[in-house]
């Protein structure tokens, strides 16, 4: 069975590809390499010993894209993990992320409806929950005014997607997936998050300051309603997560007429403070982190968890991998890449 992977050079799509491959499926890639590098399909076949097909181009054009699915008419399922997700760039350039965002989902949607393909998995994110008001937050809380355009295109997205599906003029089976904080790398320290300049997220900030590419981490907040003041996330380790996309596919081909699309939330369920994170890497890793406390990150929320327990009735996926694990692999994926530069 033929399934497409948008962004399967990326981060969360490269460790997804592996986990289809390694279930028997056969994958092929759409990747600009706009955040990506060419290098991770012989690193994705050096861990499965299949090269996936791919094809490089921008999703954003509508002729590209119409013209991809008339030539692979045979794709049963798509995983669509392209999009820019950088949220303060979003702030800066908002209409670059509702163009790459809103745009490339449309012409796909499009595609999937000139060739009758009817499943699809969407990529989206616990950003629309914003700051719940009651947590372990579950599918069924409210989604929050958007803090960010990027989290607006999720939002959007997830729209763009229902409204698809209840107009009836398209057959269309969509799961929603909505991520936690994927964090770590694939045990073999093939592939993992490969971030452009300077990070914005927590677990590439580590590594790169212990490895001595950052002097210095800055926690951002120890005055928040916390045990230890600092802010509260649902960190996920990347392989649970790719795993997570496999059941989803598998849902979906099975169940024919969803009628309307299914929301998981991905999460472990369980929340940690920043200096938990940092406890983690600090134990596991042997390394001492340089760190300071700084004023908060405008726009931070203080805490988030999600409840899993839908996504573990329904698909039976649950999160396997603790906190340790999930560090552990970072640390080893950030000395293996930063010995290749
Ligand atoms: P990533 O940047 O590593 O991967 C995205 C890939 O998409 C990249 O390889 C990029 O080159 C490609 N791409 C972007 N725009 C494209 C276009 N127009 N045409 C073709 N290719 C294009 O990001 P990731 O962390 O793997 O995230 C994957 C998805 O998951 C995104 O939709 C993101 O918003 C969502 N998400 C990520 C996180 C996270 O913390 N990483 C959390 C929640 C949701
Ligand atoms: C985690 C915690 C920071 C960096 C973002 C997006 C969200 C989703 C996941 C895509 C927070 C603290 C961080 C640093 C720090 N992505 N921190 N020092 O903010 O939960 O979510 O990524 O959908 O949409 O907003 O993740 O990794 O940036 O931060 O103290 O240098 O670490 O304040 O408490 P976040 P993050």
């Amino acid at each position: 069975m033929k399934i497409l992977v948008t962004g399967g050079t990326g981060y969360i799509g490269s460790h997804t590809v592996v986990e289809l491959q390694q279930k028997g499926y056969e994958v092929i890639i759409v990747d600009n390499l706009s955040n990506s590098n060419i290098n991770v399909l012989s690193n994705i076949e050096k861990i499965t010993g299949i090269h996936p097909e791919f094809e490089e181009f921008d999703l954003i054009d509508p002729k590209r894209t119409s013209e991809f699915f008339k030539k692979h008419y045979d794709i049963k399922a798509i995983i669509h993990f392209a999009a820019y997700k950088a949220v303060g760039e979003s702030v800066e350039n908002p209409l670059m992320y509702y163009g790459n965002n809103l745009y490339s989902l449309v012409n796909i949607l499009k595609g999937m409806k000139e060739n009758e393909i009817e499943n699809f998995v969407f990529s989206s994110s616990c950003t629309v929950y914003g700051q719940p008001d009651e947590l372990p937050v579950s599918e069924k809380a409210p989604i929050k005014k958007a803090m960010s355009p990027y989290g607006n295109t999720k939002q959007i997205s997830e729209e763009i997607i229902t409204d698809t599906i209840h107009s009836k003029s398209q057959k269309l089976n969509a799961i929603l997936l909505r991520y936690f904080n994927p964090i770590g790398a694939h045990e073999t320290a093939l592939i993992g998050e490969l971030p452009l300049g300077v990070p914005n997220n927590l677990m590439p900030f580590i590594t790169q300051t212990a490895i001595g590419i950052r002097e210095q981490l800055k926690v951002f907040g120890d005055d928040y309603q916390t045990p230890d003041g600092t802010a509260i996330r649902d960190y996920i380790h990347v392989v649970d997560l790719a795993k997570a996309h496999v059941v989803a596919v598998e849902r979906l081909v099975a169940e024919k007429c969803l009628k309307k699309p299914e929301i998981f939330n991905l999460g472990t369920g369980n929340g940690y403070s920043v200096l938990e994170v940092i406890n983690s890497f600090e134990k596991v890793t042997g390394e001492k982190l340089n760190y300071k406390i700084v004023g908060r990150r405008p726009g931070d929320i203080t805490k988030v968890w999600a409840n899993p327990e839908f996504a573990e009735k329904v698909l039976g996926w649950k999160a396997e991998k603790g906190l340790d694990e999930m560090t552990f692999s970072a640390w080893k994926w950030e000395k293996a890449i930063t010995k290749i530069k």
